[in-house]
C-alpha cells in the first residue's frame, strides 16, 4: 500500500503546453533562494528564528495587519484559530459547502459541527442566507474568500457583531486581496493563509500564517502553535506544535520581496484579458466583477454548457483545464454524519457541475491567453 503519493496536480504533463501548475518555472531562480537558506543554516536557526520574525513583520506590513502568526500550514492556521477562540465540542460553525476540504476538516477536528450555507453565483457564501442558519449553538462564521475573491465582508462582519459570533476568514487563496480598498484583516477576528506550493505565494513544502488585529488572540496563537509555551520553562496551556520552518520562512521572505507584486499583478491582468475575450461567448458565463473588491485570482473560473466535453476539447488543445472542485463538501463521504443530501445546496451543486478553471498564473503569455479564448470559441462554434 502506498501512503505517500504525489498528487497529480504536481506532475507536469509535458504534452500540455499551457499548464495549471508551473512549479518549476516558479522556482527557476532557486540558486538565489539557496543563498538565503545557507545563511539560515549557518545561523543554526531552524525553528522560530530570525527569518520567521522577518516573515511575520513582512506579512504584517504587506497585509496591513497588526499581528502575523506563522504556522505549519493553512489547515493548522484554521484549526488553531478555532482552538484559540475556545470553539469545540457542542459548538456550531457556519461555513460554505463549496471549498477545499481543509476548511470543513478544521472545524470537525476542533470538535465542532460545521453547518453549511449555500453560495452565490460568485462562489462565495450567500450573506443573505447566513442569519437563518444561526442557532443557540453557533459560535462562529468561517467564510472562504474563494479563489481570491473577498466575500461581502462588511455585511458579514456586522451580522457577526450583532449576533456576538466570531468571524474567521479562510483567506488561503487571498494574499494581496482587498475589500473596499482596505485590508481584509480588519473585517474579522482572524484571517488564515496557506503557503502551499500551489498557492499564489508559496514555499518549498507546507507553510501557513494567521493575520489578526487582536493582541490577546495573537498572543494566544503564538503560544499554542509552540506547545503553549510562554518561554522555555513556562507552559501556560497544553497545546500543539505547528511552526513555520525557518527555511520556508526564508523562501517566503525572498518571494515577498522579489516576486509577489508580479504574481498578483499578472494574475489580475491575465484575468482581465480572459474576461474581455470570453465575454462574447454566450455559452460561457464569466463572473461579474465588483468594483469594491480587489480579486487576486488564485483560480480563474467560468461556468459553461457541456463542461466535461469542453474540458476534454481543451486538453486536446494542450490547455490544462480543471475543475475546482467537482464534489461539494456536503456530498463527500467524509460528511455523511452531517446528514446533508443532494439538493440541499443547489448553487454549490450547480457550480460544481458547470465550473471550469483556466490557467491564469503569472507565466502565461498574452498569446496563450488568446489561444485559450479562441479554443473555447471554436468548441462552441463547431
Ligand atoms: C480554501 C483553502 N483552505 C485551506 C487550505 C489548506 O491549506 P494547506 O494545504 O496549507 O493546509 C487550502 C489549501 O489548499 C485551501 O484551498
Amino acid at each position: 500500500m502506498k501512503f505517500n503519493y504525489l498528487p497529480n496536480q504536481y506532475k507536469k504533463n509535458k504534452k500540455i503546453k499551457i499548464n495549471h501548475s508551473y512549479l518549476i518555472e516558479q522556482f527557476s531562480d532557486y540558486k538565489k533562494i539557496f543563498h538565503q537558506i545557507e545563511k539560515t543554516v549557518k545561523r543554526a536557526d531552524y525553528t522560530l528564528g530570525e527569518e520567521v520574525d522577518k516573515f511575520e513583520k513582512n506579512m504584517s506590513s504587506r497585509m496591513k495587519s497588526k499581528f502575523t502568526i506563522s504556522v505549519g500550514n493553512g489547515t493548522d492556521a484554521l484549526f488553531l484559530v478555532l482552538k484559540a477562540l475556545d470553539i469545540g465540542h457542542g459548538d456550531e460553525v457556519i461555513t460554505t459547502p463549496y471549498t477545499f476540504i481543509a476548511t470543513v476538516a478544521s472545524i470537525v477536528t476542533a470538535g465542532a459541527k460545521p453547518v453549511f450555507v449555500d453560495i452565490k453565483d460568485d462562489y462565495n457564501i450567500d450573506e443573505k442566507k447566513l442569519e437563518r442558519a444561526i442557532t443557540k449553538k453557533t459560535k462562529a462564521i468561517m467564510v472562504v474568500n474563494w479563489s481570491g475573491r473577498p466575500c461581502e465582508l462588511d455585511k458579514i462582519q456586522s451580522l457577526a457583531k450583532r449576533k456576538k459570533l466570531k468571524l474567521i476568514q479562510d483567506a488561503c487563496h487571498c494574499i494581496d486581496a482587498r475589500f473596499k480598498n482596505n485590508s481584509i484583516v480588519k473585517y474579522s477576528d482572524a484571517c488564515t493563509f496557506s503557503l502551499h506550493p500551489l498557492k499564489n505565494l508559496n514555499v518549498w513544502g507546507d507553510g501557513g500564517f494567521i493575520l489578526t488585529n487582536n493582541k490577546s488572540l495573537a498572543k494566544k496563537l503564538s503560544m499554542i502553535r509552540n506547545h503553549g509555551l510562554l518561554d522555555r520553562n513556562n507552559c501556560e496551556i497544553f497545546a500543539y506544535n505547528s511552526r513555520l520552518d525557518s527555511i520556508q520562512a526564508a523562501i517566503a521572505n525572498y518571494k515577498i520581496k522579489n516576486k509577489l507584486n508580479t504574481i498578483t499583478n499578472k494574475r489580475i491582468s491575465n484575468a482581465k484579458l480572459l474576461d474581455k475575450l470570453l465575454k462574447p461567448i454566450k455559452e460561457v458565463k464569466t463572473p461579474s466583477r465588483k468594483k469594491h473588491l480587489r480579486e487576486v485570482f488564485h483560480l480563474y473560473q467560468i461556468n459553461v454548457k457541456n463542461r466535461d466535453e469542453l474540458i476534454r476539447f481543451l486538453i486536446n488543445k494542450n490547455i490544462d483545464a480543471k475543475v475546482h472542485y467537482p464534489i461539494p463538501i456536503h456530498l463527500q463521504k467524509a460528511a455523511k454524519n452531517l446528514k446533508y443530501k443532494r439538493g440541499d445546496f443547489p448553487i454549490a451543486e450547480k457550480m460544481a457541475n458547470t465550473s471550469v478553471s483556466l490557467p491564469v498564473h503569472e507565466f502565461i503569455s498574452e498569446k496563450q491567453i488568446k489561444y485559450i479564448a479562441e479554443s473555447i470559441k471554436k468548441f462552441y462554434l463547431s
